[in-house]
């Protein structure tokens, strides 16, 4: 990548740095100081030390987002330029080939960095945060900006949104996906809290918060869009203008269905998917989601 002498002073923190640059626009591509400045905050990101989205008590949902942080990754994606990045070598030819921001490289990882990455066509890209403890069976994928805490396991065919804040102990199942936001800066990501088990075949998207030792059983899809039927209390959960959609501690949710109940899909004997909160977590449920405390 070119590196040319700074153009712009920077000012005194990270902070103030990155919204200095993220202004400058096209001004900043080629500058030295821009770089280091990414890369100071993609070193942050990675220790898990500066996040994207994180708990606040003070705040309506109980996190804030960290727009600023999110306009410092865009700022990595504005300054890399396109860099081949070969895999494996054998006998001085490379088995693969990618290409992609040179700002954001695949991450690498030391066994004393106590992650398991089991062998098969994983990727972590750089500026995504793995806690120790946590173990990725393949292929999954954590992009930049991701929080992911202690002890939680990416199944295979997972996908961890840009900036998604995952916590401790979570189970996200095969082919779970959790969707991811940038843009706008503002916008919250989807957060799955402590304890909660992500089922096979999920999708959870658009900011949506899954609370601690919340369960969706297999096949469940939350966006901001999606009425949550709770058959327990008689409630119907929705996002708002201002608020997203917010699955409450310790929930069950199954997928279900519910009878279109006006026009035409009426008169044609329709129904819609519909996420249904059929009980609250139980002894059942715990002997239910015990799935693999062997194989840590
Ligand atoms: C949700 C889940 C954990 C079951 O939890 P549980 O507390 O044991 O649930 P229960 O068996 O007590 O069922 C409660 C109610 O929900 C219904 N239900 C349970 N799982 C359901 C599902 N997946 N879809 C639709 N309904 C479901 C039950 O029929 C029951 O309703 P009923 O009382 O009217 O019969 C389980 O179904 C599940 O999805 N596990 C995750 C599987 C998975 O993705 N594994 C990943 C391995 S990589």
């Amino acid at each position: 990548m070119k590196i040319e002498t700074q153009e712009i002073p920077p000012t005194e923190t990270l902070e103030q740095n990155i919204e200095l640059w993220f202004k400058a626009g096209a001004a900043a591509v080629g500058s030295g100081d821009a770089l280091a400045t990414f890369l100071e905050l993609r070193a942050a990101l990675e220790a898990g030390t500066l996040r994207s989205a994180e708990p606040d008590a003070s705040a309506p949902t109980g996190w804030r987002v960290n727009a600023w942080v999110k306009r410092g990754i865009l700022l990595g994606f504005r300054l890399g330029a396109l860099e081949e990045m070969n895999g494996c070598q054998a006998a001085g030819n490379s088995l693969l080939s990618f290409v992609d921001k040179a700002t954001y490289p695949a991450r690498r990882f030391a066994a004393s960095d106590g992650i398991r990455i089991v062998p098969g066509g994983s990727s972590v890209r750089s500026g995504a945060h793995l806690a120790r403890g946590v173990v990725m069976m393949p292929p999954a994928y954590v992009n930049a900006g991701a929080f992911v805490d202690e002890g939680t396991m990416i199944d295979s065919h997972a996908l961890v949104g840009s900036c998604a804040q995952i916590g401790k102990r979570v189970h996200l199942s095969a082919a779970a996906q959790i969707g991811g936001v940038l843009e706008p800066v503002n916008a919250s990501p989807v957060i799955i809290e402590d304890d909660a088990l992500v089922g096979g075949n999920t999708g959870v998207y658009e900011g949506t918060i899954v609370r601690k030792g919340a369960v969706l059983a297999a096949g469940t899809i939350l966006t901001r869009g999606t009425p949550v039927y709770d058959v327990v209390n008689g409630t119907v959960l929705r996002a708002s203008a201002d608020a997203p959609l917010i699955i409450p501690e310790r929930a069950v949710v199954v997928p279900g269905s519910r009878a279109v109940t006006s026009g035409h899909g009426k008169a044609m004997g329709l129904s819609v998917y519909t996420p249904v909160i059929v009980k609250y977590r139980d002894e059942k449920t715990d002997i239910s989601t015990a799935l693999e405390d062997l194989l840590r």
